[in-house]
């Protein structure tokens, strides 16, 4: 249980900063006590009162603050929480972190502290995506900082994609998720998701794809990595962020696909989301196709891909202990669902309805039904996220059960 834990919150200078003040107030009905550091900018955006209220505490803000020091020494203010939170995490934050200054009271007790730190970024979507951000993200999870968003959305300034701080309620739940390790159950288990379409060329200019979006593979890697698992999601070109805390592999054809799975084995759980080309163009033309100005046009001779479940699920050794599929279906859903999980070999199916009116190909909803050995699972409709998070319950389940 999380009640009794103590959190240190450090809040920064954006708009989502009136977020944290939530973010207080659902920790405290945890029972989690909260103490708050406001960075210079955070004040521009919330003031030292609010947070005072709402955490009934005192609220750090100078680094050089003779009462402050007198009282407790930002050493030990670092030091006396169980995680630390920072929320907004701005790119200048982040930048800090991963630069280890400390010219303020926020970023000296983010180097001072050995305490797990738990990031919720929020920028504008051009800050967030920008290589500087991206690389600071990347060497802060490899340093063992977690990350909980971006979420996309539309941002207050006025664009739109990822860059949205997560909402409080799920910050407060990644936070609890923390502060309890049996909350980490898929700790120690490595896994491998597949995800989006893949792009097969016909010449170097134009390729064959498909409509998938990649949500629902990317919802499950990022719902595995917060099961506390070790994963790599290989994925085809989509528009979804690089979940945070995952190792991703970006890849176009479908055998760089199976290339990539194959390097990210052994695993234990492998998830195959991605909606691959079952065929390829025999010989890919090295030079742009032309018209001829005969009226001519090419024939394109196709070949079969190697199909990426149905080889993991046959290997030898290697093969994860659980190997879970899609099946995208426009009729007679659990019957062809069925019949396919004998055929690929792998353990369970996630059956799927994507006839057009159902919306599920790129939209935000997915009606799964769950093929195990012991037969099939209706689950109601729900979000991609939400179906992400069900999966990931039941894999705990099927390893402690
Ligand atoms: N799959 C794969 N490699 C392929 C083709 C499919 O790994 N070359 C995986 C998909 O990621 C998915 C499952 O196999 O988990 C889907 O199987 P598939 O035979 O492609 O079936 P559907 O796309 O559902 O439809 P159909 O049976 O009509 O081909």
């Amino acid at each position: 249980m999380s009640s009794g834990k103590r959190v240190l919150l450090i809040v920064g200078g954006g708009i989502a900063a009136y977020k944290a003040l939530e973010l207080v107030r659902l920790l405290r009905k945890r029972g989690i006590a909260v103490r708050a550091v406001l960075t210079k900018a955070g004040e521009e955006f919330v003031t030292p009162l609010s947070l005072s209220a709402l955490t009934e505490d005192k609220v750090y803000t100078d680094l050089f603050s003779l009462t402050d020091e007198a009282e407790m020494g930002h050493i030990q203010l670092s030091r006396s929480a169980d995680l630390i939170v920072v929320a907004p995490a701005t790119a200048d934050l982040l930048a800090k972190m991963r630069a280890g200054l400390a010219g303020d009271l926020a970023s000296t007790l983010l180097l001072a502290t050995d305490t797990p730190v738990l990031a919720a970024p929020a920028m504008n979507v051009r800050m967030w995506t920008h290589a500087a951000t991206q690389e600071n993200v990347k060497v802060l999870t490899e340093r063992g900082i977690s990350f909980i968003g971006p979420d996309e959305g539309d941002m207050a300034c006025g664009e739109f994609g990822p860059g949205r701080m997560a909402e409080p309620a799920a910050i407060a739940e990644a936070v609890a998720a923390q502060l309890d390790p049996a909350a980490k159950p898929l700790a120690g288990k490595r896994a491998v998701v597949t995800s989006g379409p893949t792009y097969e060329p016909i010449d170097p200019v134009r390729y064959i794809a498909n409509r998938s979006s990649g949500k629902q593979g990317h919802a499950i890697a990022a719902a595995l990595a917060a099961a506390g698992a070790e994963v790599t999601l290989v994925t085809g070109p989509t528009r979804e962020p690089d979940p945070a805390g995952v190792t991703v592999r970006h890849i176009e054809t479908a055998r760089q696909m199976l290339a990539g799975v194959e390097a990210a084995l052994p695993a234990d759980i492998a998830i195959f989301a991605a909606a691959v080309a079952d065929w390829r163009v025999a010989e890919e033309a090295t030079q742009k196709l032309k018209k001829d100005g005969s009226g001519d046009i090419p024939a394109l001779s196709m070949t079969e891909n190697p199909d990426i479940l149905k080889t993991v699920s046959g290997l030898d050794g290697k093969r994860p202990a659980l190997v879970i599929g899609f099946a995208a279906e426009t009729e007679n859903v659990v019957p062809h669902a069925t019949e396919k999980r004998a055929r690929k070999g792998c353990d369970w199916i996630l059956a799927n309805d994507v006839s057009p009116a159902t919306g599920t190909f790129g939209g935000d909803a997915n009606t799964i039904h769950l093929i195990t050995g012991d037969g099939a699972e209706d689950w109601p409709t729900l979000t991609k996220h939400e179906v992400a998070a069900k999966l990931a319950a039941r894999i705990t389940e099927h390893f402690t059960a």
